[in-house]
């Protein structure tokens, strides 16, 4: 396949970016995206400029390290998918590829493809840590949990802090993020005695990090590679309003 790339290129945080086109004559279709930019990246390194940065890791769709716009789209077009497993076969011969960071107030920018997402670090290490003793490994059955609670939990957990999320809202909000991670331990009995304190604390947190409002566009849940549902925003805002009746009872 020939394709022409559009990279984001942006030497550092205070240095203006801007689009660069580049031409490849050929990229294989059993190639990823990021394998694609591999290519890119060794021929601009044999003519002796730059390469492109831009963030991965686990390269299976699991760790939410890598994370581009792609044609507009937080991970692209294809529903459910992370840009490591998305293919050039998505893509057609001749096709004209954009590709971009993650854009939000949040998520401030490194270097080319690359921002810094430790906001969602600092909103997790917000709601703290499980204080019931757990032990060394339980028998899968000592802790009864009903089957559609943990199904549900694990609903939520399947979140990989990857932020596309936030890129693809127009509020560059971090509610849905935010709700998979205060609904998976919500939702379990292990999570009960720091429920309140934990809901407060990630929402605080959030809000310190500049993310803005939800005013459910839905484009999350549309570019959620892990098919996080809207129905946790909604599960969260429960859960503060809960937490802020038991504080005042
Ligand atoms: S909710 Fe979905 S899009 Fe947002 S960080 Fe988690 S996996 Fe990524
Ligand atoms: S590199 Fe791990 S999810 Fe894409």
């Amino acid at each position: 396949m020939k394709v022409t790339l559009h990279v984001w290129r942006q030497a550092g945080p205070s240095v203006e970016g801007r689009l660069v086109r580049y031409k490849l004559d050929d990229v294989s279709e059993h190639m990823s995206l990021l394998e694609m930019l591999d290519v890119l990246n060794e021929q601009l390194i044999e003519r002796g400029d730059d390469p492109v940065a831009f963030d991965h890791d686990c390269r299976e769709g699991i760790c939410g390290a890598c994370g581009l716009v792609i044609n507009g789209i937080p991970h692209g077009h294809h529903r459910r998918t992370t840009t490591c497993q998305l293919h050039m076969r998505s893509f057609s011969d001749g096709d004209e590829i954009y590709v971009e960071p993650w854009r939000a107030d949040g998520f401030p920018a490194v270097r080319d493809l690359v921002v810094d997402r430790s906001a969602f670090d600092r909103i997790m290490q917000a709601g703290g840590y499980v204080s019931v003793g757990t032990g060394s490994a339980p028998d899968g059955n000592a802790i009864p949990i009903p089957k559609p609670l943990a199904d549900r939990s694990m609903d939520a957990a399947e979140c990989i802090g990857c932020g596309a999320c936030v890129a693809a809202c127009p509020n560059a909000s971090a509610m849905l993020f935010t709700a998979a991670k205060v609904s998976q331990l919500a939702l379990l009995p292990q999570g009960q005695p720091e429920r309140s304190s934990r809901v407060q604390a990630m929402v605080s947190q959030m809000e310190r990090e500049g993310f803005g409002s939800c005013t459910n566009h839905g484009e999350c849940e549309a570019a959620c590679p892990k098919g996080i549902s809207l129905d946790f925003i909604a599960r969260l805002n429960r859960e503060l309003i809960r937490s802020k009746l038991r504080r005042s009872a």
